[in-house]
């Protein structure tokens, strides 16, 4: 037995899944699916096996083989992390299994909305969010990177909804009030590429190979605020080599949704606090669109070498971010990554926990939504620069394409970058001291610093109150940096007097509004409760959760507020925000 995934219960030793097909039905009622999903295996089994599925909370009714002959099979102890595996006793000569079910009401990937908390108000909603180890709580499978699959899926829904997938939409029909909409994924994806959404959808071309979906009352401002996707994938493909996925469409998600962007096949899930009004948070899209090569097309093996992921997935989104918008922009982002990154480092420090600032990391045992960082992100992001630097842009853009090309569609792990950068620029990792980056934990010394004039005007008037007139230029990147970078030591005038001069009250760049908000309580200011409590009512974003809960927790004044406003608003969250802001109240 060997298991390449400490999140998984896939072994080496049994079948391997390649393709399946997924018939699911939708009951808002009772809030399950009911499907029948059919695994087909690489080869037939050369004797009888067994095969274990990862699974969480499903509750399964009849397993068979392809011809419909009943198999034996039962449910493995419930593990926290890992859920509830399923071991089926598959005969000699098999080729797949087929197994009928039905989700469990909390399964953890799905959210299922009321009509009022969507945008129209009328009609309800539901999305999956499976990585990282969610997909097994909609289907049976081997839920692990190491194996990618194929598929073909249905989706029935009630008469009026619409149904969206990460995948080629194939043909629709309706009968006795239902829709069911057909799916197919011809190429092969990790399991935590699965993604669906169903609700009051209406869509809107935005190019030959790209068009923007959400609820209709939002079209015209999503479709205006992601006007120029085509020019990122045209950057991108001139960075990273042909689009691999055909179309490159957008969803754009009801509050809720738990991260700012989320990079499912052909249909990148975004969240709504988007929609600025000004295009200032398109790098969300960069970072997803990014995914295509970095990450969906060459994955990390598990989640111990997410920075394979994310890492080169910063690094691209700010390549294409700097041939869109200029070498600054670039760097003015890498800044807020390096501010975020010093501070999740002194937080696992502060916590014991400095083996999670490691890029490679050993998680046995832990839930990888627990270990989730900017770590992998961000530090990731500057070995990659460090070696971009000490191997000269052209050499190193050769060595990423040569990457990319050689385990498309493949699962990597980090020997695997080792080996390829030992093999293509010898004495490259040493020059930077690549192991230190990758098995020590912290950030080192020699670390690339973000460089441009627009930082330094930032830098030079953090912790004033700027003339208007001095700050004329500015953008919400910058007065995201400003906020950020202010010292939290404000008294209250202060805080007041930046608030009537700029408005971070009621900026409408997100970043902007939440770095007000986060700097004034960490200066111990009241006045922005109501604020917060409002902004905690409406928005499922972690990225803004997860400060906002940890400043209100830590303050004694308003302990007790943080789980009053968890308890008021945490049915409103989505099942994995829902667990990891408890987890972070329980502190
Ligand atoms: N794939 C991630 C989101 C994710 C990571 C979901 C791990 C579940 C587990 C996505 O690409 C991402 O990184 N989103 C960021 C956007 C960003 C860095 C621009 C986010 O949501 O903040
Ligand atoms: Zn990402």
């Amino acid at each position: 037995m060997a298991r390449p995934d400490p999140h998984s219960v896939t072994d080496d030793a049994q079948p391997t899944t390649r393709h399946f097909e997924w018939d699911a039905a939708v009951d808002f009622a009772s809030k399950r699916l009911t499907a029948t999903v059919t695994l087909h295996f690489k080869e037939a089994t050369k004797s009888p096996t067994p095969l274990d599925l990862d699974a969480r909370a499903l509750e399964v009714s009849e397993v068979s083989d392809l011809s419909g002959a009943a198999l034996k099979w039962e449910a493995l102890p419930v593990d926290a992390i890992l859920g509830t595996p399923l071991r089926v006793h598959v005969p000699e000569g098999a080729t797949g299994v087929r197994i009928s079910y039905r989700t469990g009401p909390d399964a953890s990937a799905l959210q299922w909305l009321e009509p009022s908390q969507t945008h129209g108000g009328k009609q309800p909603y539901l999305f999956s969010q499976c990585q990282a180890i969610h997909a097994r709580s909609v289907l049976p499978c081997q839920d692990t990177p190491a194996r990618r699959v194929s598929y073909r899926a249905s989706l029935s829904v009630p008469a009026g909804l619409v149904a969206v997938m990460a995948a080629a939409p194939v043909r629709s029909e309706s009968k006795d009030g239902r829709t069911t909409f057909h799916f197919e994924m011809p190429q092969v994806i990790p399991p935590y590429l699965l993604a669906f959404a169903v609700g009051d959808l209406a869509s809107k071309d935005l190019s030959p190979r790209s068009r923007v979906w959400c609820e209709p009352g939002l079209l015209a401002s999503a479709a205006w605020e992601f006007e120029g996707v085509e020019r990122h994938l045209a950057a991108a493909e001139a960075l990273f080599g042909p689009y691999d996925w055909e179309r490159f469409d957008l969803l754009v998600m009801p509050p809720s949704f738990p991260y700012g962007g989320m990079e499912n096949p052909r249909l990148t899930f975004l969240t709504p606090t988007l929609l600025a009004g000004d295009r200032s948070m398109v790098n969300v899209v960069a970072h997803e669109l990014a995914h295509s090569w970095t990450g969906n097309l060459v994955t990390n093996i598990n989640a111990e070498h997410f920075w394979l992921n994310e890492g080169f997935t910063v690094f691209a989104e700010r390549r294409i971010l700097e041939a869109l918008e200029g070498h600054e922009m670039a760097e003015m982002h890498a800044a807020l990554g390096r501010n975020d990154l010093d501070e999740s480092v002194a937080r696992f420090e502060k916590a014991g926990t400095p083996e999670l600032t490691k890029l490679r990391t050993k998680l046995a045992g832990i839930d990888p939504d627990e270990a989730f960082s900017v770590v992998p992100y961000e530090k990731g992001y500057l070995l990659l620069r460090a070696l971009e630097t000490a191997a000269g842009r052209a050499n190193f853009d050769a060595l990423l394409k040569s990457w990319l090309g050689k385990h498309r569609f493949g699962a990597v792990n980090t020997d695997d970058f080792i080996a390829h950068c030992e093999k293509t620029a010898p004495g490259l990792l040493a020059k930077v001291n690549a192991l230190k980056w990758i098995d020590e934990p912290g950030i080192p010394a020699d670390a690339p610093r973000a460089k441009s004039a627009r930082l330094d005007s930032v830098k030079a008037l953090t912790g004033t109150l700027p003339d208007a007139a001095a700050v004329s230029t500015w953008t919400a990147i910058e007065w995201q940096l400003f906020l950020e970078w202010s010292p939290r030591t404000l008294a209250a005038d202060q805080l007041a007097a930046l608030d009537a001069r700029f408005h971070f009250s009621t900026a409408k760049n997100t970043e902007v509004h939440v770095a007000w908000l986060l700097l004034a309580l960490q200066c111990g200011s009241d006045a922005v409760l109501p604020q917060v409590d409002a902004f905690l009512g409406r928005v499922g974003r972690m990225k803004y959760l997860k400060p906002l809960f940890t400043a209100l927790h830590g303050r004694p004044s308003t302990a007790a507020r943080a789980k009053e406003l968890f308890a008021k608003n945490g049915a409103r969250l989505h099942p994995i925000a829902r667990q990891v802001i408890a987890g972070l109240l329980a502190k």
